[in-house]
């Protein structure tokens, strides 16, 4: 037994190695970026396909470029694990599909299942196409069909009893053959030594002057070669993206699939048609998420945790109680936040990179926090920036306030001690120091350290005359 290789890395013993043809123009998209490079729920069309492979975990995956190369295989190196076996191929010009995987012949190994995909219909998932290899079994060739009201444009599954006779394309398919429900997905598994000398043997004489790659069917009938259909009914799975309404319509359908996986674990969503997460979101129990939220990247949201309408978050960790209210953006980037148990969050309040934030800590409207601690009980409620800065416990920061924490070139932190009371729009320039339990008086530019349990008053003293007159205006 070979213990070396988990067994779901081979189909009927033999090694997968994935093909995706990422070649096409895409013209209906009108865009100036290649097609498979449109994102869907955040993440490339391409990307998508890519990880449905590593999940596969092939042995190969061999990306077919043309239109846009070097900008899609600079794409796709950047979100590939390097220790995926990525490989690219060029094809220039596009004579069609069949064209497209005899280029990727040279880097395919003759002991493998070759599984081809399309860069651009992202939806397929892993089990499935495990479904394919298992009924390839390392022998022969297998097609992920789909029945369809309405097949026009797509190649017609043409059947003797259960056995795969050909697929037609739609413009070289007969009235009769038309007729036919059953169309090619795009997506077949083929053993590689069987594939290899059927794509040799293709040719263009057809309605569109191409090479097809469904062609290969003729091939294995022609052998003897036994030709299986694993029939699909799920549509999304094997929708491609052409356009941007099927780019939008794909995005919906993969947001209202996730919205029901959450709700089936217990989630709350006011709304499972208005929900985006482009990314990872992760729920424990008894999580309200309210309408027209968007996550982004790695967000965690503990027990209990209640998300407010129209709110933004991105890489962020959601203490268990936290209330997040409506219109707050979260962002943490490459330094998740962090927000305590219990805190209350907004409305419109701004969480930025390295934001960390204790145990019931209140964020009020309009407050922006960057790179700065606040421990448990800290209060920050009204209209402030707190900016590389660590606040004690209990700290309460007023409305207005801020860190000044750039003098134009640098950055510097400013430590406020437990239990300090900064008072309104003060202005802490730091480097700076407020000692515990301080208070710094309303309307104060602090630019010196403060002694623990100092009151401290860095403004104009007040000065009021007696019996001024204002003066007149002059005739
Ligand atoms: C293909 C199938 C058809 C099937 C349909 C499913 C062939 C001949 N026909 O048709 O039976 O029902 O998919 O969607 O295969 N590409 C390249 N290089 C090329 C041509 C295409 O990389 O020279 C890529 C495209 O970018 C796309 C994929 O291959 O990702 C499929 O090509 P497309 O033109 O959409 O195939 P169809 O003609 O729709
Ligand atoms: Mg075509």
């Amino acid at each position: 037994m070979d213990i070396t290789t988990p067994s779901s890395h081979k189909a009927g013993g033999l090694p997968i190695d994935v093909v995706i043809m990422a070649a096409g123009k895409g013209t209906r998209m009108k865009s100036k970026l290649p097609k498979v490079l449109h994102r869907l729920a955040g993440r490339a069309l391409l990307q998508h396909v890519v990880d449905t492979a590593a999940e596969l975990s092939a042995r190969r995956v061999v990306v077919i470029t043309g239109h846009g190369a070097a900008q899609v295989e600079t794409a796709v190196r950047a979100f590939s694990a390097a220790s995926m076996g990525l490989d690219f191929v060029r094809q220039e010009p596009q004579l069609g599909t069949g064209h497209a995987v005899q280029q990727a012949v040279p880097a395919l190994p003759d002991d493998g299942v070759v599984v081809v995909l399309s860069g651009d219909v992202p939806l397929t998932q892993a089990d499935t196409l495990r479904q394919l290899l298992a009924a390839c079994d390392g022998r022969q060739p297998v097609l992920l069909t789909l029945d369809m009201p309405d097949p026009t444009g797509y190649g017609r599954i043409v059947r003797q009893g259960d056995t795969v006779q050909a697929i037609v394309e739609h413009k070289d398919a007969s009235e009769a053959q038309r007729q036919i429900k059953e169309i090619y997905s795009g997506i077949m598994a083929v053993p590689a030594r069987l594939l290899k000398p059927w794509l040799a043997r293709l040719d263009n004489n057809n309605a569109q002057a191409e090479y097809y790659l469904t062609d290969v069917v003729k091939f294995a009938v022609a052998d003897g070669v036994p030709v299986v259909a694993v029939k699909t009914q799920d549509a999304v799975q094997v929708a491609g993206v052409n356009s941007p309404v099927q780019l939008a319509e794909l995005e919906r359908a993969y947001q209202l699939r996730l919205a029901h996986t959450l709700m089936n674990q217990g989630v709350r969503l006011a709304d499972p048609a208005r929900l985006d997460v482009r990314g990872t979101l992760s729920c424990d129990q008894d999580v309200d998420i309210d309408i027209n939220c968007v996550f982004e990247g790695q967000v965690t949201l503990c027990e209990g945790v209640k998300i407010g309408a129209h709110c933004v978050i991105a890489n962020a960790h959601i203490g268990a109680g936290a209330v997040i209210h409506p219109y707050t953006h979260i962002d943490g980037g490459a330094q998740p936040v962090q927000v305590g148990a219990g805190a209350l969050i907004g409305p419109f309040a701004r969480l930025r990179p390295g934001a960390v934030l204790g145990k019931e800590v209140h964020i009020g409207n309009f407050v922006e926090v960057k790179n700065a601690t606040l421990k448990d009980g800290a209060k920050a409620n009204h209209l402030a920036y707190v900016g590389d800065a660590t606040l004690g416990e209990r700290v309460n920061y007023g409305a207005g306030s801020i860190t000044a924490n750039y003098d134009g070139a640098n950055k510097h932190h400013t430590e406020i001690g437990a239990d300090v009371h900064i008072g309104s729009n003060c202005v802490l320039i730091a480097p700076v120091t407020i000692g515990e339990g301080g208070t710094v008086g309303g309307g104060s530019v602090i630019t010196k350290n403060t002694a623990p349990g100092a009151l401290t008053v860095a403004r104009a003293k007040q000065v009021s005359l007696s019996n001024w007159q204002r003066p007149v205006k002059k005739k």
